[in-house]
């Protein structure tokens, strides 16, 4: 008998152990089902081990490490060289930290994990490798939450010598003289970010007439005024073709304006976006009827479900906004439905964060699409951090916030560029799904002084009566 001829049971089978995953297994385990989830690699997945959380820390401690340097010239504090490996060890504990507690969570409500690498047999069967094992699984229903991985341009492939992607770039073991990032959105950003101010020379080639292309004209001219490392070795319109070495550098060769420009570092982060990437061929999907489009990301209904009735996708893999936060309620709500429960991804609104310095975060309607739809009608509201006394005590202004409405004051969307934006973006994003009006907010009493007071100005300067600005 060959070891996993016979198969065992469970009623939900859960691939991937990310956010969405990890959320899929508990919810489902909570309603009473056998839940087998398989992870190739750590549980957390991206985020938690590779993503969100690393990156995040090292936001902390660069600014940490900033500020020391800034006080040093004051002769507040005696200047400290940076020991980069303790910053490594501090946010590898953090990632442990949180590792760990999910991995406690899983076991307290019995989930079974399982390493290794699911392919479908076909649609009530997977088989698991592993390094010196095969199982066969047979399941009731199964949710796939196998995410996505960096994309990877022509001539830049993550194969060749110091082309890394942000993976790699959260565990270099020294920070570089110079970097040169491939790619100005998200990753992008935050490498810049985190990067310059643990002293590297960071340089960003971007193939569009503008970083952050995705995010509204005036928060991106609010991040560039406030923080020159936004504006400094910007190379726009610069599409990324090649690799070449000189030397112990590599030097990114970039076409602009028809012009060839190479941009030397020692090493090539590609932040171009992310992709589930042969998903078809790495989980069996054939011998399914699932197919996913051409950019390889599967549709699901909006309770999770793909063409399988009985198996469901949440997370990256069923395509964008690619975040943790939306792959979270995806997986509560596959489980929900999987339970026998009438739940839905009905969420109107995605909150969007991106941890700059200082902070963007958008949800609903940006400007350019409400003027579309109200025209002059649109109503504008905008309170600066300049006037907020919160931001002031933190010496902190730069930025503001901005509100949209409709002509009767129902909000249609917020955009927030500042300190504590990532904080902040939470109760708009209640706001809109509550539905809530203008009035709503003004007249909800904020703490004073806190940040979210500023949401509230700016609610009252659309009503057209504010009483902090002139
Ligand atoms: P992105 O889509 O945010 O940005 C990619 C950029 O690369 C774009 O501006 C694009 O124009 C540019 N580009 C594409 N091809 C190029 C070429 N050949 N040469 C030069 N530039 C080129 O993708 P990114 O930054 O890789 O992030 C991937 C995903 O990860 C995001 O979409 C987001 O979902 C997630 N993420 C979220 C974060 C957060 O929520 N704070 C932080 C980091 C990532």
């Amino acid at each position: 008998m060959v070891v996993g001829d016979i198969a065992t049971g469970t009623d939900v089978i859960v691939i991937g152990g990310g956010p969405g995953g990890y959320t899929a297994a508990i919810r489902a385990s909570q309603r009473g089902k056998d839940v087998v989830l398989i992870e190739k690699e750590d549980i957390g997945g991206t985020c938690l081990n590779r993503g969100c959380i690393p990156a995040k820390a090292f936001i902390h401690s660069s600014k940490m490490y900033e500020e020391f340097l800034s006080k040093d010239e004051k002769d507040v504090y005696t200047k400290q060289d940076l020991d980069f490996s303790e910053v490594q060890k501090w946010k590898n504990s953090i990632v442990e930290k949180l590792n760990g507690g999910v991995k406690q969570i899983l076991k307290k409500h019995g989930v079974e994990v399982k390493k290794g690498k699911a392919h479908f047999i076909d649609s009530k069967t997977v088989r698991v490798e592993e390094e010196h094992r095969t199982d066969k699984i047979e399941f009731e229903n199964a949710v796939i939450a196998t995410g996505s991985q960096p994309m990877e341009i022509p001539g830049l492939e993550f194969s060749q010598e110091k082309v890394i992607s942000s993976r790699e770039l959260l565990n270099l073991e020294e920070v570089p003289e110079e970097l040169v990032v491939v790619g100005g959105g998200y990753i992008g950003m935050e490498a810049v970010t985190k990067f310059s101010k643990f002293g590297s020379e960071v340089k960003v080639v971007e193939a569009m007439e503008r970083i952050l292309g995705n995010f509204d004209e005036e928060v991106v001219e609010s991040l560039q005024d406030a923080n020159s490392d936004y504006t400094q070795n910007i190379y726009e319109s610069a599409k990324a073709q090649e690799v070449k070495y000189r030397d112990d550098k590599a030097v990114l060769v970039a076409e602009k304006e028809d012009e060839e420009v190479e941009v030397e570092g020692d090493y090539i982060l590609v932040a171009v976006g992310r992709t589930p990437k042969n998903v078809t061929e790495e989980l069996g999907l054939e011998n399914t009827s699932i197919e996913p489009d051409e950019h390889g990301f599967i549709e699901v209904d909006s309770q999770m479900r793909t063409s399988e009735e009985n198996i469901f996708a949440i997370g990256d893999v069923v395509g964008q906004p690619m975040l943790a936060h939306k792959a979270y309620r995806e997986g509560r709500v596959a489980a929900e439905v999987i339970s026998g429960e009438p739940a839905a991804f009905d969420n109107q609104y995605i909150p969007k964060v991106m941890y700059t310095d200082p902070e963007v975060a958008v949800v609903g309607m940006s400007l350019e699409e409400a003027e579309d739809k109200y025209g002059d009608e649109l109503k504008i509201g905008k309170f600066p951090f300049s006037a907020s006394g919160r931001a002031l005590t933190v010496d902190d202004t730069s930025g503001f916030v901005r509100v949209l409405a409709c002509p009767k004051g129902k909000l249609l969307g917020v955009q927030i560029a500042g300190v504590r934006a990532s904080d902040m973006i939470a109760e708009a994003t209640l706001a809109l799904e509550m539905q809530a009006y203008l009035d709503d907010i003004v007249n909800t009493i904020h703490a004073h002084p806190t940040f979210p007071e500023a949401f509230a100005e700016a609610c009252e300067d659309a009503q057209g009566d504010p009483i902090h600005t002139v």
